[in-house]
C-alpha cells in the first residue's frame, strides 16, 4: 500500500517526505485554509503549491472549486497546465458537486469523463459509497478517494453518539465491536416473533439495523474494503485511496483491505511509528551498551 500525506502544510510535507516513506500527497479547499491561516494569510499561493510539488516524490492531488462541469474542466486544464512543469499534478473532483437543488449531481462524472478523456488524472473526492466509486471508476476516474472518517463520524452520529463528548475526531471507531452487538442485540429481539415474516417486517428490527449503520456499510473501513473488492471483481483500474483517515489502527485495517493507497494526516502517520514496548526496548539497548561494544564506534 502506498502512502500519502493528507495535508497542505508545507512544513510538515517536508518534514514527511525526508522520513522516506511518502508516495504522494492530497490537499482540498480546507485543508490549504488550514495552512493559509497558520501563516495568517501570508501565501503566495502559486508559489506555494509550485513548492509543495518540488517537495513530493509522487502525485499531488488539487482540487476544483466549481461546481458545473464546463468549469471544473476549464479549472482542471488550468491547474493541470500551470503546475504540471514542477510535478505530478493529479485533478480533484467532487462525484457530485451539488450544493441542493441545482440539478448538478452528474457534473462531477461528466467532468471526470472529460478531463480523463484529456489524460489528466483525477482523484474522485468525497465518495461514501460504493455505488458512487462505481460511477466514478465508470467516469474515467484514476483514483477514488471514499472518506473513511466521515463514515464512521455519520454512523456514530446515527447512533446518538457526540464528537466531542462521546467520541474524539481521532477515536477508533470500533465497528466489530459494533457489529457483534447488533447481532446479540438483534437475536434478542428476534426471539420474541413467531414467524420469519414477523420479524422481517418489523419496524424495530430494522431500527437496530439501520440505526448502527450507513445503508449496509457497517464503518469507513467498510467501505474501503467494499470498493475494493468490486473493483477487483470487475478489474476496474482506478486505485482506491483510503481518505479521511483518523488513527494508526485504521490504517492497518485499509490496508488489510486492500486499499491501494492511503491519504494519512501528518499526526497518524506519527502515531503509526509509536509503541511502548519498543521505547522500552530502547532505553533498555541504550542502558546496556557496554564499553567493549562501544569502542567500535569510536574508530569511525
Ligand atoms: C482526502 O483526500 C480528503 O481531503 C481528506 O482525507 C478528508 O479528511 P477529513 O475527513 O479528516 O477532513
Amino acid at each position: 500500500m502506498k502512502i500519502f500525506i493528507d495535508s497542505a502544510d508545507i512544513d510538515e510535507i517536508k518534514q514527511a517526505c525526508e522520513w522516506g516513506i511518502i508516495d504522494g500527497a492530497t490537499t482540498n479547499p480546507s485543508l490549504i485554509k488550514k495552512a493559509v491561516d497558520k501563516r495568517g494569510g501570508k501565501v503566495t499561493m502559486e508559489e506555494y503549491i509550485r513548492e509543495i510539488l518540488k517537495v513530493v516524490p509522487g502525485p499531488v492531488s488539487l482540487e476544483v472549486i466549481a461546481v458545473r462541469s464546463d468549469e471544473m474542466v476549464k479549472q482542471a486544464k488550468l491547474l493541470y497546465e500551470k503546475f504540471s512543469p514542477y510535478g505530478e499534478v493529479v485533478i480533484k473532483i467532487p462525484v457530485n458537486p451539488s450544493l441542493g437543488d441545482d440539478g448538478l449531481d452528474f457534473d462531477g462524472l461528466k467532468a471526470i469523463r472529460r478531463i480523463s478523456k484529456e489524460g489528466i488524472p483525477v482523484n474522485c473526492t468525497l465518495v461514501m459509497t460504493p455505488e458512487q466509486a462505481i460511477l466514478a471508476a465508470k467516469a474515467g476516474a484514476t483514483y477514488v478517494s471514499p472518506f473513511a472518517g466521515r463514515i464512521d463520524d455519520y454512523i456514530r452520529t446515527k447512533m446518538g453518539m457526540k464528537i466531542g463528548v462521546d467520541f474524539k475526531k481521532g477515536d477508533y471507531f470500533d465497528h466489530g465491536l459494533l457489529c457483534r452487538i447488533r447481532e446479540l442485540k438483534l437475536n434478542e429481539f428476534l426471539m420474541k416473533f413467531n414467524s420469519v415474516a414477523e420479524a422481517y417486517r418489523s419496524s424495530n428490527v430494522k431500527d437496530i439495523l439501520d440505526g448502527s449503520q450507513d445503508n449496509g456499510v457497517t464503518s469507513g473501513v467498510d467501505l474501503v474494503a467494499k470498493i475494493v473488492k468490486i473493483f477487483r471483481n470487475y478489474g476496474y483500474k482506478t486505485q482506491v485511496i483510503a481518505s479521511s483517515i483518523r488513527n494508526a489502527r485504521q490504517v492497518r485495517e485499509v490496508a488489510e483491505a486492500g486499499a491501494d493507497i492511503a491519504t494519512l494526516p501528518f499526526n497518524v502517520i506519527k502515531e503509526m511509528v509509536k509503541h511502548y514496548k519498543t521505547l522500552e526496548g530502547m532505553r533498555n539497548f541504550m542502558a546496556d551498551v557496554v564499553p567493549q561494544y562501544e569502542e567500535i564506534f569510536k574508530s569511525q
